[in-house]
């Protein structure tokens, strides 16, 4: 049987003994006199639970439990108290607190309650050890080592605990807004139940309302003899996945919007009212905004939607990830294509450095994928990649010429007008021309085999400027 430790914390000695007395040898015990010196020791351990006095010296109990609480909310505390202070009791159930007892303490009582709070820590941990066992055996690899992803992903594990609330995923095409969904339901507290996608484009308007909300027996001719259970009622208990969801029809906007707002529907022909709960993910590689600006989409259906949005970055704004993904793209394809494929030149890390990915990560898995196929040796060429010129940035190299010899003199860095557009979204010039920089003194620095003097030469740049400059970049 696991012992669990519990943590007392009272500044009274003889309620500290006490206690301490009563619940040894059956749970490791762990005495603080004070809040501080308890917060402080969680740094090192946790523990399964606490039991705390509310009128603690300097900071109070009910401080103490917001604390705990903020970082570890799936402690349970059983607060410690004198009759008068019961309007504390009430502040502190409302902070989360399991239970609380009174003092004089009656053993039976402390053991009761100490009983109870168990039997929520192990349903707590059952459900710990069963969702790290789901993410380890279901969640697809996402890899992404940059600032830029670390953050969404941040945000991603806090926003999936609550069960319900409705994200919408925005970001360019490739980006991995469907990995990140499937990344939101396997962090929910609805893991086990299923995750249903539904892409909104692929189905003709007339389809769609059985395809979403399902059909009863006979509902149309043509229709299945037993009926048809719709997207929404598979996704019962678990998430329901909206990809493309700026696609919908008007007539389609309208039906989903009567669906979220009660959480009921009828199916098609159907007079019986069903109710499911599920959590509605949504994305889109529309600028959903100017949609709604523009009366294409619905205002209300947005806000519905976009309780909580994420934004994915596009790789093209955090290269730190493309070495990374590439590597993992190149395990995966050399495992299927049984070759023995143990990573890139140097020269061809440089030029995925160097690409535009307008594509994002989608476009470099191809990449990879048709590199994989052609290499002859165990590490893949800039020849193996097929990528014509080193930047779309700087576009203009023909078949066979090099990316130096087709930008080598040129002080528009071949940008062309018609070689770039700027989305409807807009850009951030400075982040890009940021990225920029970084990828050609990247590939500067791989080209002159780590030498920065000569990296600096390759670039026309003074060599104190490119050292302040590479130093900033690579930490940036
Ligand atoms: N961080 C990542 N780690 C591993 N693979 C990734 C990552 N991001 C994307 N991918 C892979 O890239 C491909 C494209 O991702 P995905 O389909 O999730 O993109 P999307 O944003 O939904 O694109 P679209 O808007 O075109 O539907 C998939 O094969 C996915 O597995
Ligand atoms: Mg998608």
């Amino acid at each position: 049987m696991i012992q669990y430790t519990i943590a007392i914390v009272d500044d009274e000695e003889t309620i500290r003994d006490s206690l301490e007395l009563v619940l040894t040898p059956a749970y490791t015990v762990h005495l603080y006199e004070d809040a501080e010196s308890f917060l402080a020791s969680l740094d090192s351990s946790v523990p399964d639970l606490v039991l705390m006095d509310i009128g603690l010296p300097v900071m109070s109990g009910i401080e103490a439990l917001e604390r705990l609480k903020a970082d570890h909310p799936d402690v349970p505390v059983i607060m410690i108290t004198a009759y008068e202070e019961i309007s504390m009791v009430i502040r502190s159930m409302k902070n989360g607190a399991f239970d609380f007892i009174l003092k004089p303490i009656n053993p039976d009582i402390l053991e009761l309650t100490i009983q109870k709070a168990a039997a929520s820590i192990a349903l707590v941990k059952e459900v710990k050890l069963l969702q790290e066992k789901y993410l380890k055996e279901n969640e697809p690899c996402f890899i992404g080592e940059s600032k830029n992803i670390e953050n969404v992903m941040d945000f991603i594990n806090m926003v999936s605990k609550s069960p319900d609330t409705p994200i919408m995923i925005l970001g360019e095409t490739g980006t991995g807004k469907e990995l990140i969904a499937k990344a939101i339901h396997a962090r929910s507290p609805v893991f086990q139940g299923p995750f249903v996608a539904v892409n909104c484009s692929a189905f003709p308007e007339e389809l769609l309302e059985s395809e979403l909300f399902g059909y009863e027996p006979g509902a149309f001719s043509g229709a299945r003899p037993q009926g048809k259970k719709g997207f929404i009622e598979e996704a019962d208990k678990g998430t329901l996945f909206l990809d493309e969801v700026a696609d919908l029809s008007p007539a389609g906007q309208a039906k989903l919007l009567r669906f979220l707002e009660s959480g009921e529907f009828y199916k098609v022909g159907g007079t019986r009212k069903l109710t499911v709960q599920t959590r509605v993910v949504s994305a889109t590689n529309k600028d959903i905004e100017t949609l709604v600006e523009k009366e294409k989409f619905r205002k209300d259906l947005y806000f519905r939607l976009c309780v909580v949005r994420a934004d994915i970055p596009s790789l093209n704004q955090r290269p730190d990830d493309i070495l990374p993904l590439a590597k993992h793209f190149l395990y995966e394809f050399s495992r299927k294509f049984d070759k023995d494929l143990k990573g890139f030149s140097s020269e061809a890390q440089a030029l995925l450095l160097a690409h535009n990915f307008t594509g994002n990560v989608r476009e470099l898995r191809n990449i990879v994928e048709r590199s994989a196929l052609v290499a002859r040796t165990g590490l893949v060429s800039v020849a193996d990649l097929g990528l014509r010129s080193g930047a779309a940035f700087c576009q203009g190299s023909g078949p066979g010429q090099s990316w130096d010899e087709a930008t080598a003199g040129r002080d528009d860095c071949g940008l062309q007008d018609d070689s770039v557009e700027i989305p409807e979204a807009g850009i951030h010039l400075t982040d890009l021309l940021t990225g920029i920089e970084r990828r050609y003194m990247a590939l500067a620095v791989e080209k002159a085999g780590g030498n920065e003097s000569r990296a600096a030469k390759l670039l026309n740049m003074n060599h104190h400027t490119f050292r302040y400059r590479w130093k900033k970049l690579k930490t940036q």
